[in-house]
């Protein structure tokens, strides 16, 4: 039974052969009902096996022996009975085979409407799910679809929202600096076109930020895997970083074995995800504290790489946020610390899984420190 229920198959198969011996009793019971009935009228309208100037009906139609007036009324009894039971038969046959398509048909019809309705901008549709079949499997995955839709469509107003609030910022700073140069209020010096110089920069480094979303999120690049030596890697890292970390005076230790095995990763694209680790732990973290980017022996078929440093934390419920986009634990402070808009981690996230790896943060709490770490394949 649970097959059957399970193979849409087996179902139509059944229904063909309900509607097929539906037809096939209704035809026997019309034959045997009807025959007697109508070979009995044909007697009598014969006048039984002699025709009426006595000769036999045989002889006058010409038939030949064991084929007398009983065989003839006899054929034409069952051909009238017979014609009546195929009528009865595939009326029946109609009948059931009408109600076996009705709900076979009906989920797919709901799916139809909904669809329209989908297609017309109403994300919320979905269609009942019953049974465990084929239809209902589609059912189950056309509901799917229908949450991803709605999702990406809330992804979307929740997207344009957020990046209108960031544009407004910097734009209204901008627009106040200006109002106060033109009105007086606001001193010509070269401070102040300073900060019109930054926060134009901020606005521009967003946009940058926000292409580049936009395309490691949608996945319309290309990752160029090769064999890749962390060591080395981040050796050449951190030597451009250098002079950032000695102007803050915080330490940038490497704590990594040269003999590990090389990771199959897109250079170019893990440079990016190590330096904007580096580079949050650089900015989270006070003057004099220590930042080290560490990985060790292979955990399964990955490779860790850790970027520990001893700055200002995380709190757990942050970090259940933090690689979301635009996600700041501090606003003002993040700014004030020279922060950017909170995409930097998303993107690594993007790239990091777009690799087949994870990337996950630990902290103590805040002012203990952070360490972000995250998995590559190793080269096998
Ligand atoms: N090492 C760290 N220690 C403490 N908090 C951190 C650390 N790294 C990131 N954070 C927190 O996570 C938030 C998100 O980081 P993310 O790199 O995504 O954005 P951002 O650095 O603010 O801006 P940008 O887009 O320029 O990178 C930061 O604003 C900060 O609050
Ligand atoms: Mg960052």
């Amino acid at each position: 039974m649970k097959t059957i229920k399970e193979h849409l198959g087996l179902k139509l198969l059944i229904s063909y052969l309900v509607v097929l011996l539906v037809g096939a009793v209704v035809l026997f019971f019309t034959v045997m009902f009807a025959t007697p009935g109508a070979y009995t009228r044909h007697m009598e309208m014969t006048g039984g096996g002699m025709m009426i100037d006595g000769s036999r009906p045989a002889d006058q139609l010409g038939l030949g022996r064991g084929q007398g007036a009983g065989f003839l009324n006899f054929r034409a009894g069952v051909f009238e009975s017979l014609g009546y039971a195929v009528f009865a038969a595939v009326l029946v046959a109609i009948t059931v085979s009408v109600f076996f398509s009705r709900t076979i048909i009906a989920p797919l019809r709901a799916m139809m409407s909904a669809s329209h309705r989908i297609a017309d901008g109403r994300y919320d549709e979905r269609v009942s799910v019953n049974g465990s079949d084929e239809l209902a499997q589609l059912a189950e995955r056309f509901n799917r679809m229908a949450e991803r839709l709605d999702q990406t469509e809330s992804m979307r107003r929740q997207l344009i929202g957020d990046v209108s609030h960031e544009l407004r910022t910097p734009l209204t700073a901008i627009g106040g600096y200006m109002e106060g140069l033109i009105d007086g209020v606001l001193p010509a010096t070269d401070e102040t076109y300073d900060q019109v110089r930054m926060e134009a920069r901020r606005l521009s480094r967003l946009v940058d930020d926000l292409q580049e979303l936009s395309r490691v999120e949608s996945g319309s690049y290309r990752l160029d895997i090769h064999p890749v030596q962390i060591s080395t890697l981040v050796a050449t890292i951190v030597r451009r970083l250098a002079p950032q970390y000695a102007d803050k005076q915080v330490k940038l230790q490497i704590d990594i074995p040269g003999n590990l095995p090389e990771v199959l990763a897109d250079e170019d694209r893990i440079t990016q995800v190590i330096t904007n680790l580096l580079a949050n732990a650089l900015t989270y973290t006070q003057s004099g504290g220590e930042v080290t980017i560490s990985s060790a022996a292979p955990v399964g078929h990955d490779l860790l790489v850790t970027v520990a440093d001893t700055g200002i934390g995380i709190t757990p419920d942050n970090a259940a946020h933090i690689f979301d986009r635009f996600y700041r634990v501090d606003k003002s402070r993040s700014r004030s610390h020279g922060g950017g808009s909170g995409i930097g981690l998303t993107i690594a996230k993007a790239i990091v899984e777009a690799h087949h790896g994870r990337i996950w943060v630990e902290s103590a709490g805040e002012d203990q420190g952070s360490r972000f770490s995250f998995s590559l394949p190793i080269k096998r």
